[in-house]
């Protein structure tokens, strides 16, 4: 099998065309009176970080938007355009609508508004480890509390989000921003969330195929060694403390994980290679993002090593027959944005 990585300017400049531009809804600038309007923005996110699994995440600078407008008549109009409009369900199945129509039932707002004009406008992949899913619950938490004057804080969103979810590593970054640690207790969520004092760049390699969550969770053990606990708690830790202390040295030993990629890697043709291709042409550390398909490679903005990175991943997934595009992304530090009414 063929092992050398090309890296040459052809397949640079292809990678470079595809990387994302942010590609917003158009609002209106003004609020008008008794508007049952608002427009969100919600950034994509990865999950897990590498050792985090299913307690780390951050948030990217890619966005979803969705503009909500409630309705007192009992009808849902859905319009979705942009990444995967295709599959996304249009009526009471869509699960913005849930999202919003779970948010009005915890107010006690549910027999005012019964209906939704949903339009959404979407550039973060589908099924990929994105947190798509994340974006329209967060969108739709979001933009309906506006609406209804907000009644509920943020910690108040994220715990009706991670209901929906199932688990709050994904929704989390996209409610605060930045990079997140969330911890379940006896079934309520605390989440703290802060910038990295290391400015870094996140090279994305997104192959073509989707891979469900639950496939990919399915592939986990039910129990797991002490040794490999030892050495998934250490890094996480070690992770976190880096980045709180801008300590980038620290970081190439802190990305690693033992608990559920070893056992994913047979769901993402070429992943060991990908990551080792990512190291060597500079990258701090890789990860799956969350539970895949996507890989993730961290590197610093300073370093500007962050095209050379993402020819190297896209270039070895080829090698395994995955084609991918490369998004190089930074770390979002807002989460979901009101933008409009
Ligand atoms: N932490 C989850 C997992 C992904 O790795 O299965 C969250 O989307």
């Amino acid at each position: 099998m063929k092992k050398n990585i090309p890296n040459n300017r052809k397949s640079l400049k292809a990678i470079t065309l595809k990387m994302r531009k942010d590609n917003p809804l158009p609002v209106p600038d003004s609020k008008p009176q008794n508007s049952f309007r608002a427009v969100v923005k919600v950034p994509g996110t990865s999950a897990n970080c590498g050792p985090g699994f299913d307690c780390l995440g951050l948030a990217t600078t890619i966005y979803n938007y969705l503009d909500l407008t409630l309705l007192r008549a009992n009808k849902i109009i859905v319009e979705s355009k942009g990444t995967g409009y295709e599959s996304i369900p249009h009526g009471r199945k869509n699960l913005a609508w849930q999202a919003v129509r779970r948010l009005l039932q915890t107010v006690g707002r549910e027999d005012e508004f019964k209906g939704a004009i949903i339009r959404m406008k979407n550039n973060v992949p589908i099924s990929r480890g994105l947190g798509s899913s994340s974006t329209a619950i967060v969108a739709g938490l979001t933009a309906a509390n506006e609406i209804l004057g907000s009644p509920l804080d943020k910690n108040g969103l994220l715990k009706l989000a991670t209901e929906i979810e199932g688990h709050p590593d994904n929704v989390a970054p996209a409610i605060f921003g930045g990079f997140t640690v969330s911890v379940m207790d006896k079934g309520e969520v605390q989440t703290f969330s802060f910038q990295p004092r290391i400015k870094l760049k996140l090279v994305v390699a997104v192959p073509e195929f989707e891979l469900s969550t639950r496939l990919a969770r399915k592939v986990l053990p039910k129990n797991i060694s002490m040794k490999d606990a030892i050495f998934n708690v250490s890094r996480a830790s070690m992770l976190i403390a880096a980045l709180v202390e801008g300590r980038e040295e620290f970081l190439p030993i802190a990305f690693d994980d033992a608990l559920h990629q070893p056992y994913r890697k047979k769901l993402v043709p070429g992943m060991s290679e990908v990551f080792t291709a990512a190291r060597k042409a500079g990258a701090l550390g890789a990860a799956i993002s969350g539970a895949g398909s996507c890989l993730i490679a961290f590197t610093t903005a300073q370093s500007q090593l962050e095209n050379k990175i993402a020819s190297a991943m896209v270039e070895t997934f080829k090698i395994y027959n995955v084609q991918s595009s490369a998004l190089i992304l930074d770390v979002d530090k807002h989460g979901a944005q009101i933008i409009g009414h």
